[in-house]
């Protein structure tokens, strides 16, 4: 198997689209035939197989597994609607004990079974911190609200100081009623306040939301399943042209 890279998805605030880029740029990489595991650092809190539509087949958590109760090729489920893609759900257990050593080792465990190991981190805390450590890419999501423009820039600036280098920035949300010049000075501000290179743009795109909620995949032809396939093959190393147009 070619050389695995794990892929921190974050973000400064919450609600701006972590989950749904960690879901679909898994999606994306996988349906490029890239055995893919997606995994779900969250504490207490689940939502990926609700958005992959496999809710009713998880059996077993990370809590599980970094409790010494079940192996590790029983920990992640296979999702249904894409090949080559599973997931690890988050823990039940809000209150888990989790030594950040311990995290670090479940994921350099994962490089010996999957080429990309997605990991949607939900906050950050110590044990997410030593994980976004060891990543090789980090995708930090952003809207272009100012609020979540600014802690996106303090994110980033802190994992820029602890060494964490291979940054990336996906714009999410961005309305398709802004056009023309409006877009792109804003999505130039987004850019030059966070001070990462751009990986993708994804447009707020209500299929997003309608299939995020049913467990559907996107349908090709919207806007939303565009942007994450584009930002897939652009980590696969393809030169896709990046896009900022929304129409
Ligand atoms: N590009 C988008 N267009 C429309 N809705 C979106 C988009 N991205 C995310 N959402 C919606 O925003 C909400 C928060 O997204 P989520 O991925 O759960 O954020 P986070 O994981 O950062 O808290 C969800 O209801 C999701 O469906
Ligand atoms: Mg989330």
């Amino acid at each position: 198997m070619s050389q695995s890279q794990i892929i921190a998805v974050t973000a400064g605030k919450g609600g701006t689209g972590k989950s749904t880029t960690s879901a679909n740029v898994a999606t994306g990489l996988a349906s490029l035939g890239h055995k893919t595991l997606l995994v779900e650092l969250d504490f207490g809190l689940r939502c990926l197989d609700i958005i992959l539509g496999i809710k009713d087949k998880i059996k077993h958590d990370i809590g599980e597994y970094l409790e010494g109760r079940i192996d590790i090729r029983s920990a992640w489920t296979k999702v249904d609607r894409v090949d080559n893609l599973s997931l690890v759900c988050a823990t039940r257990n809000p209150f888990i004990d989790i030594n950040p050593e311990k995290i670090m080792g479940v994921c350099e465990e994962m490089r010996d079974h999957f080429e990309y190991i997605i990991i949607d981190t939900a906050g950050i805390g110590s044990s997410v911190f030593s994980v976004i450590k060891a990543a090789d890419l980090i995708l930090m999501v952003t809207t272009p609200d100012a609020v979540c423009v600014r802690d996106g820039q303090m994110l980033s600036d802190f994992l820029y100081v602890k060494n964490c280098i291979n940054q990336r920035l996906v714009i999410n949300k961005v309305s398709p009623n802004f056009k023309g010049e409006d877009i792109l000075y804003d999505l130039d501000v987004v850019m030059d306040t966070v001070g990462i290179p751009l990986i993708g743009v994804v447009p707020e795109d209500v299929n997003i939301k309608i299939c995020g909620s049913k467990g559907l995949a996107l349908p090709p032809s919207c806007g939303g399943y565009k942007a994450y396939s584009s930002i897939a093959r652009r980590i696969e190393g393809q030169d896709v042209p990046l896009s900022i147009r929304i129409d």
